[in-house]
């Protein structure tokens, strides 16, 4: 997948842009807070149909602007091209179309432009908390599979059914009947959820790994692992989950919240069997981090049969010069790629490679 062209209006501190797209990289440099960022988020916005910086879609609205608007024409893998647009006003009514017809919300462009986004806050990934790499996990299921997407988010929904029949129970008041029902479908939806982190995560780590060795030489090898909170043992899943509720019943309601499940799950990853998150130097984490979302970017090009977008926010200042090479011809061969930077990196006027400045958000192609 390329994004050929962009028409912004009104896009957070970007007031007006048309660019036209190179089709292997585009490097945007710029200075601090110039609006480098705001562009990969416009963009990425077609990937994501969320902002991957705010919850909150009328903050992208320039201020002093009524509405934002994008439209970006983009061309699949095997040449077919279609144009997509979101409108959104302040108060957060938005417009969506695809080839000129209106469709119903963002979500429903989800899947057109597969992507991947890079940014420094990517550490978390491997030194941030457990739901970081649950979510990055489940991000990478969503954009193959859209059962595993519906699945996750009933499995969400009975969780927060659950939740509130604990903490009624904390005060008498609760139902048992409803929670037993609740208890059953829960389980099952766990089982089908954490089979299918498992699979996506089987994918990620034979390619990571692979990845760690050969285009990076790494010392000692990536290993990434599903760590689950229910413990395994004979029998499903869903039976062993079910059995800990039955144990944990007392205390979940003590607590007021269900204490076990995918929603605890976590992902170790270790090199040379060291815990990474424990004993690895920012160095090695970031560069982990990289390497986690090549292979991602491999996984969705490999299922989906089309290439990702990728977009790379101020990755280059924080690695030193031979991995960022290393990254940058292993991207070269395969995706289109973005690029943002607070120094000039890219300046060669090779075909496929374009070159943009930003300043006070106004973008301009070299
Ligand atoms: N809704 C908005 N309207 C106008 N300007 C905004 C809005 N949101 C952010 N900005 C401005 O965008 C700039 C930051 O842009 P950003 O893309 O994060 O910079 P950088 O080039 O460092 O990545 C800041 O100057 C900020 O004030
Ligand atoms: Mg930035």
């Amino acid at each position: 997948m390329r994004i050929n062209r962009v028409e912004i209006k009104n896009f957070r501190n970007i007031k007006e842009a048309r660019l036209r797209f190179s089709s292997g990289f585009n490097f945007i440099a710029g200075l601090n807070a110039q609006g480098k960022t705001n562009l990969l988020e416009a963009l990425y916005l077609f990937s994501l149909c969320r902002s991957f910086r705010t919850k909150k879609r009328e903050e992208m609205v320039a201020l002093g602007a009524p509405f934002f608007f994008l439209r970006i024409k983009v061309e699949s893998d095997s040449g077919v091209e279609f144009v997509l647009e979101i409108g959104v006003e302040r108060g957060g009514r938005t417009r969506v179309k695809v080839n000129g017809e209106k469709v119903r919300g963002l979500s429903s462009i989800l899947g057109l432009v597969p992507g991947v986004i890079f940014t420094p806050r990517d550490i978390g990934m491997v030194s941030g908390p457990p739901g970081e790499r649950r979510t990055f996990i489940d991000y990478t299921a969503s954009q193959i599979s859209e059962g595993f997407l519906e699945n996750l988010k009933e499995y969400r929904h009975v969780l927060r059914q659950r939740n509130s029949q604990i903490k009624e129970a904390a005060v008498g008041k609760c139902n048992f009947k409803i929670m037993r029902a609740l208890d059953r479908i829960l389980v099952e939806k766990a089982e089908d959820l954490v089979e299918g982190r498992k699979r996506v995560l089987e994918e990620i780590r034979e390619k990571a790994a692979d990845m760690f060795r050969h285009v990076f030489t790494g010392d000692g090898d990536l290993e990434m692992e599903y760590i689950s909170s229910i413990k395994s043992g004979s029998g499903k899943y869903s039976e062993l989950f079910l059995s800990s509720i039955e144990k944990m019943r007392n205390e979940e309601i003590r607590r007021g919240y269900t204490l076990k499940g995918p929603h605890c799950d976590d992902i170790g990853i270790s090199i040379g069997k060291l815990d990474l998150r424990k004993y690895g130097s920012q160095g090695r984490k970031r560069l982990v981090a990289i390497v986690m979302k090549m292979a991602q970017a491999s996984v969705i090009t490999e299922k989906r049969g089309e290439t990702p977008v990728v977009l790379l926010d101020d990755l280059f200042s924080e690695l030193d010069d031979c991995v960022s090479a290393r990254v940058k011809e292993f991207l070269s061969e395969r995706y289109q790629n973005f690029i943002t930077s607070p120094v000039e990196i890219g300046t060669q006027n090779r075909k496929g490679v374009g070159n943009f400045t930003i300043h006070k958000g106004v973008i301009t192609r070299q």
